[in-house]
């Protein structure tokens, strides 16, 4: 099987991707409990393996130990300097794409990956990886910075994209505008009047300049009143408070769908 896809830039960094592993463990941790096979793929896991290493661990810690993470790299090259980071059978690596080498796995995470790619490109590489997945099974595709401080994704299952997740570390956030710089691949070039993610951001950001006087009690504090504003101003944010406290606010799909 020839593997979809092509080999990009393999920038990578430890505990890059631990917002993204914790909000899986949450959202995603009963289907893989769920699964008669608790198959998961990092998809693109780079230069180095040390993401796909940190998944299986948290995965493993927090939601089943029996938890099998195949990482899945198109380049050759950095499949087989990962080897020698397996340990098998709950963390191995081998070559593989979009086509997902043939495995049927419940989750898979594809992180930092697409936003190489053309923009027109995402829907059929969404629509092949999804294709491929257990039943019950979800995509988590999206980016993030080199530090893990800003990010943003979207879960994708069978029926098509269902959420868009956007999350930042707040004791560095300067402002809400900076998680335009990493919308997952569907949306970066849509930040532009006219857009639904351009005016979520706005009203984003203007929630938080006018939370500015909770400034003095914590950046958490100004985030939550934020959030709270922008939800009562009719913006359908999940209502998951603990979510928010850790810098995050998940939005339906249909939201920000590019007009
Ligand atoms: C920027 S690195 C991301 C590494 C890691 N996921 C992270 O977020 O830190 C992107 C990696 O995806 C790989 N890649 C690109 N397209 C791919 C595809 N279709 N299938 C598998 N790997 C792919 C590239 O070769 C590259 O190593």
């Amino acid at each position: 099987m020839r593997p979809q896809g092509v080999v990009t830039r393999g920038t990578t960094n430890p505990n890059r991707l631990r917002r993204v592993d914790n909000w899986i463990v949450e959202t995603c941790g009963n289907r893989l409990r769920a699964a008669p096979d608790p198959l998961v793929v990092d998809l693109g896991y780079g230069a180095t393996p040390v993401t796909a290493v940190e998944l299986r661990a948290r995965l493993a810690a927090r939601v089943r130990a029996d938890v099998r993470v195949v990482g899945l790299e198109i380049d050759p090259v950095r499949v087989a300097a990962a080897r020698p980071a397996a340990d098998p059978p709950g963390l191995t690596f081998t070559r593989g794409g979009f086509e997902l080498a043939g495995l049927r796995p419940v989750l898979v995470r594809a992180f930092n990956v697409l936003r190489q790619y053309d923009e027109g490109e995402v829907a059929d590489a969404w629509r092949t990886i999804t294709d491929r997945l257990a039943p019950g099974g979800a995509l988590v595709e999206g980016t993030c910075d080199e530090l893990g401080r800003l990010g943003g994704w979207v879960l994708v299952d069978a029926a098509g994209p269902r959420t868009l997740t956007l999350a930042a570390k707040l004791t560095t956030l300067g402002s809400p505008a900076e998680l335009a710089e990493r919308l997952p691949k569907a949306l970066i070039h849509r930040n532009v009047p006219g857009e639904p993610i351009h005016a979520l951001l706005r009203d984003l950001d203007d929630a938080w300049r006018a939370a500015a006087p909770y400034a003095p009690f914590g950046p958490r504090q100004r985030w939550l009143h934020a959030i709270a504003a922008v939800r009562a101003a009719g913006w359908p944010i999940e209502c998951r408070p603990r979510r928010w406290r850790l810098g995050e606010l998940t939005v339906p799909w249909p939201t920000v769908t590019p007009a």
